[in-house]
Protein backbone atom coordinates (compact mmCIF):
# COMPACT_ATOMS: atom_id res chain seq x y z
CA UNK A 1 0.00 0.00 0.00
CA UNK A 2 2.83 1.99 0.85
CA UNK A 3 4.69 1.49 -2.42
CA UNK A 4 1.46 2.33 -4.55
CA UNK A 5 0.53 5.78 -2.76
CA UNK A 6 4.48 7.06 -3.10
CA UNK A 7 4.07 5.65 -6.58
CA UNK A 8 0.86 8.18 -6.66
CA UNK A 9 2.81 10.87 -5.46
CA UNK A 10 5.72 10.64 -7.61
CA UNK A 11 3.05 10.64 -10.86
CA UNK A 12 1.46 13.35 -8.78
CA UNK A 13 5.02 15.63 -8.67
CA UNK A 14 5.48 14.71 -11.98
CA UNK A 15 2.21 15.84 -13.61
CA UNK A 16 2.84 19.57 -11.66
CA UNK A 17 6.09 19.62 -12.62
CA UNK A 18 6.62 22.59 -15.18
CA UNK A 19 9.94 21.92 -15.90
CA UNK A 20 11.87 24.62 -13.35
CA UNK A 21 9.03 24.82 -10.60
CA UNK A 22 5.92 23.15 -9.88
CA UNK A 23 2.43 24.42 -9.72
CA UNK A 24 0.74 23.89 -6.37
CA UNK A 25 -2.10 22.37 -8.12
CA UNK A 26 -3.26 22.79 -12.00
CA UNK A 27 -6.42 25.45 -12.22
CA UNK A 28 -6.34 26.93 -8.63
CA UNK A 29 -2.94 28.08 -8.36
CA UNK A 30 -1.07 28.17 -11.69
CA UNK A 31 2.69 29.66 -10.41
CA UNK A 32 4.82 28.80 -8.42
CA UNK A 33 4.20 29.59 -4.71
CA UNK A 34 7.17 30.37 -2.41
CA UNK A 35 6.74 27.52 0.36
CA UNK A 36 4.90 24.98 -1.79
CA UNK A 37 8.21 25.05 -3.33
CA UNK A 38 10.34 24.26 -0.87
CA UNK A 39 8.40 21.79 0.72
CA UNK A 40 7.44 19.94 -2.88
CA UNK A 41 11.35 19.76 -3.08
CA UNK A 42 11.51 17.70 -0.19
CA UNK A 43 9.54 15.25 -2.09
CA UNK A 44 11.89 15.16 -5.18
CA UNK A 45 14.28 14.83 -3.63
CA UNK A 46 13.58 11.36 -2.67
CA UNK A 47 13.11 10.84 -6.32
CA UNK A 48 15.25 13.19 -8.85
CA UNK A 49 17.94 15.28 -6.93
CA UNK A 50 18.63 17.58 -9.64
CA UNK A 51 14.55 18.62 -9.78
CA UNK A 52 14.23 18.68 -6.55
CA UNK A 53 17.51 21.60 -6.30
CA UNK A 54 15.99 23.40 -9.40
CA UNK A 55 13.08 24.03 -7.56
CA UNK A 56 14.56 25.35 -5.11
CA UNK A 57 17.36 27.44 -7.75
CA UNK A 58 14.27 28.65 -9.24
CA UNK A 59 12.53 30.59 -6.79
CA UNK A 60 15.32 31.91 -5.57
CA UNK A 61 16.50 33.13 -8.43
CA UNK A 62 13.22 35.59 -8.41
CA UNK A 63 14.78 37.09 -4.99
CA UNK A 64 14.20 40.51 -4.80
CA UNK A 65 17.69 43.14 -4.41
CA UNK A 66 16.42 43.95 -0.67
CA UNK A 67 16.25 39.99 0.18
CA UNK A 68 13.14 39.40 0.00
CA UNK A 69 11.72 35.73 -1.62
CA UNK A 70 8.31 36.70 -2.90
CA UNK A 71 4.99 34.66 -2.23
CA UNK A 72 3.98 34.17 -5.90
CA UNK A 73 6.64 33.83 -8.93
CA UNK A 74 3.98 34.64 -12.18
CA UNK A 75 6.31 32.44 -14.36
CA UNK A 76 3.72 32.29 -17.10
CA UNK A 77 0.52 34.44 -18.49
CA UNK A 78 -2.71 32.83 -16.92
CA UNK A 79 -6.00 34.72 -16.47
CA UNK A 80 -7.27 32.24 -14.43
CA UNK A 81 -6.01 33.34 -11.11
CA UNK A 82 -6.52 36.36 -9.45
CA UNK A 83 -4.92 38.96 -8.27
CA UNK A 84 -2.45 38.20 -11.30
CA UNK A 85 0.77 40.52 -11.93
CA UNK A 86 -1.20 43.62 -13.17
CA UNK A 87 -2.62 43.86 -9.75
CA UNK A 88 0.51 43.35 -7.95
CA UNK A 89 2.74 45.67 -10.22
CA UNK A 90 5.44 44.97 -8.69
CA UNK A 91 7.75 45.76 -11.59
CA UNK A 92 9.68 42.57 -11.85
CA UNK A 93 10.80 41.34 -15.33
CA UNK A 94 9.85 37.97 -14.57
CA UNK A 95 6.33 39.43 -12.22
CA UNK A 96 6.22 38.50 -8.96
CA UNK A 97 3.95 39.19 -6.01
CA UNK A 98 5.21 41.86 -3.34
CA UNK A 99 5.21 39.75 0.02
CA UNK A 100 6.74 37.05 1.22
CA UNK A 101 5.37 33.73 2.45
CA UNK A 102 7.52 31.50 5.71
CA UNK A 103 10.92 30.98 5.31
CA UNK A 104 11.15 27.14 5.29
CA UNK A 105 14.35 27.26 2.81
CA UNK A 106 16.60 26.95 5.78
CA UNK A 107 15.20 24.28 7.26
CA UNK A 108 14.85 22.10 3.71
CA UNK A 109 18.05 23.42 2.33
CA UNK A 110 19.58 21.64 5.09
CA UNK A 111 17.78 18.53 5.19
CA UNK A 112 18.44 18.09 1.36
CA UNK A 113 22.51 17.76 1.67
CA UNK A 114 22.23 15.66 4.74
CA UNK A 115 19.80 13.46 2.94
CA UNK A 116 21.22 13.88 -0.95
CA UNK A 117 23.41 11.21 -2.78
CA UNK A 118 25.09 13.06 -5.35
CA UNK A 119 27.23 14.81 -3.01
CA UNK A 120 29.66 16.60 -5.08
CA UNK A 121 26.38 18.32 -6.97
CA UNK A 122 24.62 18.74 -3.32
CA UNK A 123 27.14 20.43 -1.41
CA UNK A 124 28.03 23.06 -4.23
CA UNK A 125 23.98 23.69 -4.65
CA UNK A 126 23.70 24.39 -1.62
CA UNK A 127 26.76 26.55 -1.08
CA UNK A 128 25.18 28.95 -3.68
CA UNK A 129 21.87 29.05 -1.93
CA UNK A 130 23.60 30.15 1.59
CA UNK A 131 24.01 33.31 0.90
CA UNK A 132 21.12 34.27 -0.60
CA UNK A 133 18.59 32.27 2.49
CA UNK A 134 21.09 34.04 4.70
CA UNK A 135 20.28 37.44 2.68
CA UNK A 136 16.28 36.77 3.19
CA UNK A 137 16.34 35.87 6.71
CA UNK A 138 18.45 39.54 7.08
CA UNK A 139 15.64 40.87 5.29
CA UNK A 140 13.12 39.59 7.75
CA UNK A 141 14.67 41.17 10.78
CA UNK A 142 15.26 44.12 9.04
CA UNK A 143 12.23 45.10 7.72
CA UNK A 144 9.66 42.67 9.98
CA UNK A 145 11.20 43.62 13.19
CA UNK A 146 12.13 47.15 12.87
CA UNK A 147 12.02 47.40 16.64
CA UNK A 148 14.56 44.62 17.16
CA UNK A 149 12.06 42.64 19.18
CA UNK A 150 13.21 39.54 18.06
CA UNK A 151 10.15 38.05 16.53
CA UNK A 152 8.77 39.48 13.18
CA UNK A 153 5.54 40.67 11.93
CA UNK A 154 3.58 39.53 8.52
CA UNK A 155 1.64 42.64 6.98
CA UNK A 156 -0.60 40.80 4.82
CA UNK A 157 -2.35 37.25 6.25
CA UNK A 158 -1.29 35.55 2.79
CA UNK A 159 2.22 35.84 4.06
CA UNK A 160 1.18 33.66 7.15
CA UNK A 161 0.18 30.49 4.54
CA UNK A 162 -2.69 30.40 6.74
CA UNK A 163 -4.22 32.89 4.50
CA UNK A 164 -8.16 32.68 6.49
CA UNK A 165 -7.17 32.38 10.20
CA UNK A 166 -9.57 32.92 13.17
CA UNK A 167 -6.26 34.51 14.07
CA UNK A 168 -6.82 37.44 11.50
CA UNK A 169 -10.30 38.25 11.79
CA UNK A 170 -10.16 41.22 14.76
CA UNK A 171 -6.90 42.90 13.36
CA UNK A 172 -8.14 42.38 9.52
CA UNK A 173 -11.54 43.84 10.87
CA UNK A 174 -9.76 47.47 10.96
CA UNK A 175 -8.17 46.80 7.62
CA UNK A 176 -11.00 49.96 5.36
CA UNK A 177 -12.27 48.64 2.28
CA UNK A 178 -12.84 51.61 0.31
CA UNK A 179 -11.38 52.24 -2.63
CA UNK A 180 -10.75 48.68 -3.40
CA UNK A 181 -10.93 48.82 -7.25
CA UNK A 182 -13.63 46.59 -8.89
CA UNK A 183 -12.31 42.86 -9.48
CA UNK A 184 -13.29 39.12 -9.93
CA UNK A 185 -12.30 36.39 -8.08
CA UNK A 186 -11.08 33.38 -9.92
CA UNK A 187 -10.23 30.49 -6.72
CA UNK A 188 -14.19 30.20 -6.63
CA UNK A 189 -14.31 28.73 -10.29
CA UNK A 190 -12.21 26.35 -9.08
CA UNK A 191 -13.16 25.33 -5.65
CA UNK A 192 -15.96 24.91 -3.96
CA UNK A 193 -17.20 28.90 -2.36
CA UNK A 194 -17.79 26.99 0.86
CA UNK A 195 -14.29 25.85 1.36
CA UNK A 196 -12.55 29.53 0.22
CA UNK A 197 -12.28 32.80 2.25
CA UNK A 198 -15.40 35.17 2.01
CA UNK A 199 -15.74 38.37 -0.43
CA UNK A 200 -15.32 40.60 2.27
CA UNK A 201 -12.23 38.76 3.38
CA UNK A 202 -10.79 39.07 -0.42
CA UNK A 203 -11.54 42.73 -0.39
CA UNK A 204 -9.38 43.61 2.70
CA UNK A 205 -6.77 41.78 1.10
CA UNK A 206 -6.56 43.22 -2.05
CA UNK A 207 -7.17 47.01 0.11
CA UNK A 208 -3.62 45.97 1.58
CA UNK A 209 -2.07 44.93 -1.65
CA UNK A 210 -3.10 48.10 -3.06
CA UNK A 211 -1.99 50.37 0.18
CA UNK A 212 1.63 48.26 -0.36
CA UNK A 213 1.56 49.28 -4.35
CA UNK A 214 1.04 52.98 -3.65
CA UNK A 215 3.95 53.37 -1.52
CA UNK A 216 5.96 51.59 -4.63
CA UNK A 217 6.49 48.19 -2.66
CA UNK A 218 9.14 50.25 -0.63
CA UNK A 219 10.14 47.69 1.79
CA UNK A 220 11.40 49.93 4.48
CA UNK A 221 8.15 51.81 4.74
CA UNK A 222 5.77 49.06 4.52
CA UNK A 223 5.77 47.34 8.40
CA UNK A 224 4.97 50.66 9.58
CA UNK A 225 2.76 51.90 6.96
CA UNK A 226 0.39 48.86 7.13
CA UNK A 227 -2.61 48.52 9.48
CA UNK A 228 -2.09 45.03 10.19
CA UNK A 229 1.20 43.47 11.67
CA UNK A 230 0.48 40.10 13.37
CA UNK A 231 3.32 38.81 14.89
CA UNK A 232 2.67 34.45 13.85
CA UNK A 233 4.18 31.87 16.46
CA UNK A 234 4.15 29.51 13.39
CA UNK A 235 5.61 31.90 10.96
CA UNK A 236 8.44 32.94 14.11
CA UNK A 237 9.33 28.88 14.56
CA UNK A 238 9.82 28.53 11.33
CA UNK A 239 12.18 31.44 10.59
CA UNK A 240 13.58 30.38 13.86
CA UNK A 241 14.58 26.40 12.26
CA UNK A 242 15.68 27.94 9.65
CA UNK A 243 17.99 30.10 11.08
CA UNK A 244 19.30 27.53 13.41
CA UNK A 245 19.30 25.33 10.59
CA UNK A 246 21.06 27.54 8.39
CA UNK A 247 23.56 28.02 11.15
CA UNK A 248 24.45 24.17 10.97
CA UNK A 249 24.55 24.47 7.67
CA UNK A 250 26.90 27.02 7.23
CA UNK A 251 29.30 25.67 9.98
CA UNK A 252 29.08 22.32 7.43
CA UNK A 253 30.45 24.43 4.11
CA UNK A 254 32.96 26.27 6.09
CA UNK A 255 31.16 29.75 6.58
CA UNK A 256 31.74 30.84 10.48
CA UNK A 257 30.40 34.47 9.60
CA UNK A 258 26.80 33.30 8.80
CA UNK A 259 26.72 30.74 11.22
CA UNK A 260 27.74 33.07 13.92
CA UNK A 261 24.79 35.90 12.47
CA UNK A 262 22.01 32.90 11.79
CA UNK A 263 22.69 31.43 15.63
CA UNK A 264 22.56 35.17 16.86
CA UNK A 265 18.73 35.49 15.07
CA UNK A 266 17.90 32.20 16.17
CA UNK A 267 18.86 32.68 19.97
CA UNK A 268 17.17 36.17 19.99
CA UNK A 269 14.22 35.10 18.43
CA UNK A 270 13.57 31.99 20.66
CA UNK A 271 13.88 33.98 23.78
CA UNK A 272 11.04 36.03 22.29
CA UNK A 273 8.99 33.51 21.44
CA UNK A 274 8.03 33.13 25.00
CA UNK A 275 6.53 36.26 25.00
CA UNK A 276 3.80 34.51 23.08
CA UNK A 277 2.98 32.01 25.45
CA UNK A 278 -0.76 31.38 26.73
CA UNK A 279 -1.07 29.27 30.25
CA UNK A 280 -5.13 29.51 29.42
CA UNK A 281 -4.21 27.27 26.33
CA UNK A 282 -1.14 25.61 26.93
CA UNK A 283 0.15 26.85 23.03
CA UNK A 284 1.15 29.55 21.81
CA UNK A 285 -0.75 32.71 20.25
CA UNK A 286 -0.52 35.55 17.57
CA UNK A 287 0.12 38.96 19.14
CA UNK A 288 -1.64 41.62 17.39
CA UNK A 289 1.00 44.10 17.38
CA UNK A 290 -0.74 47.45 16.05
CA UNK A 291 -2.37 47.33 19.46
CA UNK A 292 0.33 45.38 21.35
CA UNK A 293 -2.06 42.83 22.47
CA UNK A 294 -2.33 38.99 22.22
CA UNK A 295 -5.04 37.43 19.86
CA UNK A 296 -7.25 35.13 22.43
CA UNK A 297 -7.38 32.66 19.22
CA UNK A 298 -6.13 28.39 19.62
CA UNK A 299 -5.36 27.94 16.16
CA UNK A 300 -2.35 25.90 14.44
CA UNK A 301 0.06 28.56 14.46
CA UNK A 302 0.40 28.59 18.32
CA UNK A 303 0.99 24.73 18.09
CA UNK A 304 3.75 25.06 14.86
CA UNK A 305 5.48 26.88 17.35
CA UNK A 306 6.96 23.41 18.25
CA UNK A 307 9.27 23.27 14.95
CA UNK A 308 11.89 25.59 16.53
CA UNK A 309 13.47 24.96 19.62
CA UNK A 310 11.71 25.99 22.31
CA UNK A 311 11.71 24.42 25.67
CA UNK A 312 11.22 21.06 26.72
CA UNK A 313 8.38 21.82 29.07
CA UNK A 314 6.60 24.04 26.30
CA UNK A 315 6.79 21.40 24.37
CA UNK A 316 5.57 18.72 26.42
CA UNK A 317 2.39 21.09 27.38
CA UNK A 318 1.75 21.59 23.44
CA UNK A 319 2.14 17.87 22.71
CA UNK A 320 -0.85 17.45 25.61
CA UNK A 321 -2.94 20.22 24.20
CA UNK A 322 -2.98 18.40 20.66
CA UNK A 323 -3.78 15.15 22.31
CA UNK A 324 -6.52 16.70 23.30
CA UNK A 325 -7.53 17.96 20.24
CA UNK A 326 -7.33 14.28 18.98
CA UNK A 327 -10.31 14.00 21.41
CA UNK A 328 -12.63 15.86 19.41
CA UNK A 329 -10.87 15.39 16.11
CA UNK A 330 -10.78 11.89 14.33
CA UNK A 331 -7.70 13.51 12.42
CA UNK A 332 -5.16 15.39 13.64
CA UNK A 333 -4.14 18.15 13.60
CA UNK A 334 -6.96 20.85 13.33
CA UNK A 335 -6.14 24.26 12.17
CA UNK A 336 -8.82 25.52 14.45
CA UNK A 337 -9.84 24.08 17.72
CA UNK A 338 -13.03 22.50 17.63
CA UNK A 339 -14.60 23.56 20.56
CA UNK A 340 -14.67 27.08 19.56
CA UNK A 341 -17.73 28.96 17.82
CA UNK A 342 -15.02 30.47 15.03
CA UNK A 343 -14.09 26.70 14.21
CA UNK A 344 -15.29 25.69 10.65
CA UNK A 345 -14.16 22.07 9.57
CA UNK A 346 -14.12 22.51 5.44
CA UNK A 347 -13.10 26.16 5.52
CA UNK A 348 -9.41 26.55 4.35
CA UNK A 349 -7.51 27.65 7.69
CA UNK A 350 -9.94 27.44 10.12
CA UNK A 351 -10.33 23.83 10.85
CA UNK A 352 -9.30 21.53 8.09
CA UNK A 353 -5.88 19.35 8.90
CA UNK A 354 -3.33 20.28 6.29
CA UNK A 355 -0.17 17.57 5.69
CA UNK A 356 2.63 20.02 5.39
CA UNK A 357 1.71 21.40 9.11
CA UNK A 358 1.40 18.35 10.69
CA UNK A 359 4.71 16.97 9.02
CA UNK A 360 6.09 20.10 11.01
CA UNK A 361 4.82 19.93 13.97
CA UNK A 362 5.39 16.38 13.75
CA UNK A 363 9.27 16.99 13.21
CA UNK A 364 9.45 19.08 15.85
CA UNK A 365 7.31 16.64 18.19
CA UNK A 366 9.71 14.36 17.27
CA UNK A 367 12.85 16.05 18.49
CA UNK A 368 11.32 16.64 21.44
CA UNK A 369 10.82 13.00 21.89
CA UNK A 370 6.88 13.19 21.81
CA UNK A 371 6.66 9.74 20.22
CA UNK A 372 3.45 8.73 20.72
CA UNK A 373 1.70 11.85 19.50
CA UNK A 374 3.83 12.13 16.08
CA UNK A 375 3.02 8.58 15.44
CA UNK A 376 -0.56 9.31 16.07
CA UNK A 377 -0.01 12.96 13.13
CA UNK A 378 1.57 10.43 11.31
CA UNK A 379 -0.70 7.64 11.48
CA UNK A 380 -3.86 10.26 10.73
CA UNK A 381 -1.77 11.81 7.72
CA UNK A 382 -1.36 8.64 6.22
CA UNK A 383 -5.29 7.92 6.46
CA UNK A 384 -6.29 11.27 5.30
CA UNK A 385 -4.57 10.44 1.98
CA UNK A 386 -6.28 6.65 1.76
CA UNK A 387 -9.35 7.69 2.59
CA UNK A 388 -9.38 10.88 0.45
CA UNK A 389 -5.83 11.42 -1.90
CA UNK A 390 -4.41 14.52 -2.45
CA UNK A 391 -5.81 17.01 -1.41
CA UNK A 392 -5.36 20.53 -0.51
CA UNK A 393 -6.93 20.21 2.85
CA UNK A 394 -9.37 17.84 4.69
CA UNK A 395 -12.27 18.05 7.12
CA UNK A 396 -10.68 16.59 10.59
CA UNK A 397 -13.84 14.96 11.68
CA UNK A 398 -15.14 13.82 8.41
CA UNK A 399 -11.85 13.47 6.20
CA UNK A 400 -13.99 15.04 3.63
CA UNK A 401 -11.45 16.20 0.85
CA UNK A 402 -11.27 20.20 0.46
CA UNK A 403 -10.25 22.98 -1.66
CA UNK A 404 -8.29 22.03 -4.87
CA UNK A 405 -7.08 18.33 -5.69
CA UNK A 406 -3.66 16.57 -6.69
CA UNK A 407 -1.72 19.03 -4.29
CA UNK A 408 2.11 19.12 -4.75
CA UNK A 409 2.90 19.71 -1.49
CA UNK A 410 0.47 17.06 0.09
CA UNK A 411 1.97 14.56 -2.24
CA UNK A 412 5.53 15.63 -1.28
CA UNK A 413 4.76 15.00 2.66
CA UNK A 414 3.20 11.60 1.91
CA UNK A 415 6.24 10.76 0.74
CA UNK A 416 8.14 11.80 3.46
CA UNK A 417 6.01 10.33 5.88
CA UNK A 418 5.71 7.22 4.10
CA UNK A 419 9.50 6.61 2.74
CA UNK A 420 10.60 5.64 6.20
CA UNK A 421 8.26 2.57 6.41
CA UNK A 422 9.01 1.30 2.92
CA UNK A 423 12.90 1.87 3.27
CA UNK A 424 12.89 0.76 7.41
C1 LIG B 1 -3.14 29.17 -0.24
C2 LIG B 1 -2.54 28.71 1.08
C3 LIG B 1 -1.06 28.96 1.07
C4 LIG B 1 -0.44 28.27 -0.15
C5 LIG B 1 -1.16 28.63 -1.44
C6 LIG B 1 -0.75 27.76 -2.61
O1 LIG B 1 -2.97 30.52 -0.44
O2 LIG B 1 -3.15 29.34 2.17
O3 LIG B 1 -0.47 28.51 2.26
O4 LIG B 1 0.90 28.58 -0.24
O5 LIG B 1 -2.54 28.47 -1.28
O6 LIG B 1 -0.94 26.40 -2.33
Amino acid sequence: MSKHLIDQAMQLLRANDRGTYTVPTYGLYPFQWNWDSVLSALGFLHFDEDRAWTEIETLFDNQWEDGMVPHIIFHEHDEGYFPGPDVWRTGRKVPTSGITQPPVAGFAVRRMLERAEQREDATRRARALLPKIHAWHEWFFRCRDPQGTGLVAIIHPWESGRDNSVDWDAAFGRVPTDGVEAFTRRDTSHANPDHRPTDEQYKRYIWLVQKFRSLGWDNSKLHDASPFQLVDPGFNAILTRSCSDLAELADALGEPEIAAQSRNFAEKSLAAMDTLWSEKWGQYLCRDRAIDELVDSPSIGGLLAVFAEIPAARAKVVAKRIAKLGELANFLVPSHDPSVPEYDGMRYWRGPAWLIVNYMIADGLARAGETAIVNRIKADSVKLIEESGFAEYYDPITAEPCGGGQFSWTAAMVIEFLDERVTA
